[in-house]
């Protein structure tokens, strides 16, 4: 939420890179520039105001202290007619250089519309109506959660800007509401109106009143044995940081982020003796969706796209030393938009710090006694976000191996539902006495613009063979590798394949390393998830990307979004169906890699009254990017030197 106090008290950024975020004052200045131009009068809200990042040759050929260009993205709609408008400004100019209207598109939904759409329901006579039905007469202790309200063709919904809500009970102020669920009644809300399009009433389960709270307010009893564990980094850490640019252990990063994806991570590489390698210009969690699997009572129209519908980035926390983070933290604020253009600041919006990771190699000489063994740290960088009952954290992980990790942490609360009378749980896992939490997907997808080497890049995928029994394998225990190159886009819609330990290496077509082999990248399939939902439903043609573990692309400046730039109740078929139906040319050229993975969560009573953290995510390694392991001149801990000391 805006936090005007927060906002006051931040020191203002400045820009020093084509790539750094928007500061406040160009928020102001960009939005200022469009209502000036095309002003859309009373209804006029602002739903996203961000950098609209230059091209890559600006990014590449920049020198410190040059100047550089520098424009605004802007997307705003009137809610008096739903029209939607995107505009560029350009912010050195202070003018609109491009302004366009977007016909048949639904902006996302707002911090505004979440309190909105509570306050709107509450106070209609129909949703009281049934809530008297169901025997709640207290209304205020209501909890309406906003739940993007998808495409399913009704004819009431067309052309409206509108939420989808499931309703819950809070015994007291800070009650677990998700404890009460209160079944069948869902509200549609219109919110460019602020009115209840339509009652859909269900049918009702009795109201669960067993409380079932977490959090430390409720709690007396703790376990006694936790001692105190500190991380002491005497010497400070072993980053550096130089605005947004962060430099550890050979490795260069930018830390972007905006309203839609978060944390957006650039200009990723490699500090190689002189030369600094490149191996991603851009990374960012593309789209997510959150597919659920019961089939009644409204809930067939849960299947949320976080990133694309609320924004992920919007939906931050502000990070605090020594819960969420530990040891020496740098923080980065994130500045955004709020609807009317103004600005407003997420303190301490993503942290970074590094991390004792275990051993990073060892080895003991078997016959002469001899240990070597080296410790690994790990530089993290990392964003949490809260999606109503879910909490996502969005953690990248670059090691001194030169291996790139993602995790994805889900944690909050489980979804949901009340068991009507005499009804089977068969589409989820009974957490507490007749409250229910439905089978559901989280399928993310992560863009991944890659530079192995440079922009000219090729994918290769990686099959492992096992050669039939017989003269050319007489003991049956042959395999070998084949790899096919991924040479245009349909070709490159690709799935997991267990059977042949599948992965996809992401090659340079012009840097060999000293064995001769093409420098590359491999990425590795950590969390791949089959999506249950037909690719015929509304969110099967709505979130097509969870389909494939793998797409790739020619690179397009315009093509950031798996699901479309506009997937809020969206038909389908934007994004990576849509671009790849073109099929594209992918070989040794500018490519994008977009992966899909994700939990696959059959949830459990451990998932309960507040979920611990499960995740998904993927690896980079690196496969002869370089050609040995490029940790050997990471130095012996201090303590293994002194123990190793004859
Ligand atoms: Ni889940």
């Amino acid at each position: 939420m805006p936090d005007a106090a927060a906002t006051e008290s931040r020191t203002v950024p400045r820009v020093s890179h084509p790539l750094d975020p928007l500061t406040p004052d160009e928020i102001r200045r960009a939005s200022s520039a469009v209502r000036r131009a095309h002003d859309l009068g009373a209804g006029m809200m602002f739903e996203t105001v961000s950098l609209h990042e230059p091209e890559k040759s600006v990014v590449q050929g920049f020198k410190t202290g040059a100047s550089f260009p520098r424009e605004a993205f802007v997307c705003a709609f009137d809610r008096t007619n739903g029209q939607v408008f995107e505009a560029r400004v350009d912010l050195v100019a202070d003018t609109v250089v491009d302004w366009r209207h977007v016909p048949d598109v639904r902006p996302r939904i707002l911090i505004d519309d979440i309190t909105l759409v509570g306050e709107v329901a509450r106070a209609d006579p129909r949703f009281r109506e049934a809530l008297a039905r169901r025997g709640i007469a207290d209304v205020e202790n209501v909890q309406v959660d906003p739940w993007s309200a998808g495409n399913y063709g009704l004819p009431d919904e067309e052309g409206r800007r509108l939420c989808h809500t499931f309703c819950w009970y809070r015994s007291e102020k800070n009650d677990n509401p998700y404890a009460h669920p209160i079944e069948g009644l869902c509200a549609v809300v219109d919110l460019d109106r602020a009115e209840v399009l339509r009652i859909d009433d269900h049918g009702a389960a009795e109201l669960p009143r067993a409380n079932r709270n977490y959090a430390a307010r409720y709690r007396t009893v703790y376990r006694t044995d936790v001692k105190p564990l500190e991380i002491v980094q005497a010497d400070g850490p072993s980053f550096t940081v130089e605005g947004n640019e962060v430099r550890w252990q050979k490795w260069r990063l930018r830390v972007g982020f905006n309203a839609r994806e978060g944390l957006v991570l650039h200009a990723i590489g490699y500090e190689d003796g002189e030369r600094l390698r490149p191996v991603l210009h851009r990374a960012a969690l593309s789209e997510m969706v959150v597919p659920y699997g019961h089939l009644g009572g409204g809930h067939f129209r849960k299947n949320a796209f976080d990133v694309g519908e609320y924004g992920i980035g919007v939906l931050a926390n502000s990070l605090t030393l020594g819960c969420d983070c530990l040891g020496a933290i740098r923080y980065f604020d994130a500045w955004l938009a709020d609807s009317k253009g103004e600005p407003y600041c997420i303190p301490s919006a993503v942290c970074l710090h590094e991390e004792d990771f275990g051993i990073l190699w060892k080895h003991t000489d078997l016959f002469t006694g001899e240990v070597d063994v080296r410790r690994a740290r790990r530089l993290v960088v990392s964003s949490i976000s809260t999606v109503g009952n879910y909490e996502y954290g969005a953690f990248w992980y670059f090691h001194q191996d030169g291996s790139i990790h993602f995790e994805m942490k889900a944690t909050g609360i489980v979804n949901t539902a009340g068991l009507k009378p005499g009804e089977a749980p068969r589409y989820g896992t009974i957490v507490s006495p007749g409250v229910y939490a439905h089978y559901h997907q989280h399928i993310f997808n992560m863009r991944l613009d890659v530079a192995i080497d440079g922009e000219r890049n090729r994918v290769v995928e990686v099959d492992t063979v096992a050669l039939p029994v017989g003269p050319d394998n007489p003991h049956g225990n042959a395999f070998t590798i084949r790899e096919s190159v991924l040479a245009n886009e349909l070709a490159a819609q690709r799935s997991v394949d267990f059977n042949a330990a599948r992965y996809w290496k992401i090659e340079s077509a012009e840097v060999r390393n000293a064995l001769g082999q093409p420098t590359a990248y491999k990425l590795l399939p950590l969390s791949p998830v089959p999506a249950f939902a037909s690719p015929k439903s509304s969110v099967g043609r709505r979130a097509a990307f969870m389909t494939r573990q793998l797409w790739v692309t020619a690179y397009h400046p315009d093509e950031i979004h798996a699901a479309g730039r506009y997937p809020n109740q969206s038909r389908g078929g934007d994004g990576l169906p849509a671009w790849t139906a073109a099929d594209r040319p992918l070989v040794d050229t500018d490519i994008v890699v977009w992966h899909s993975f994700g939990l696959h969560h059959i949830p459990r009573p451990e998932d309960f009254p507040v979920q611990p953290v499960i995740t998904a995510g993927f690896a980079l390694h690196p496969s002869g990017f370089f050609t040995e392991n490029p940790a050997l001149d990471v130095p012996p801990a201090k303590s293994s030197m002194s123990c190793c000391v004859d």
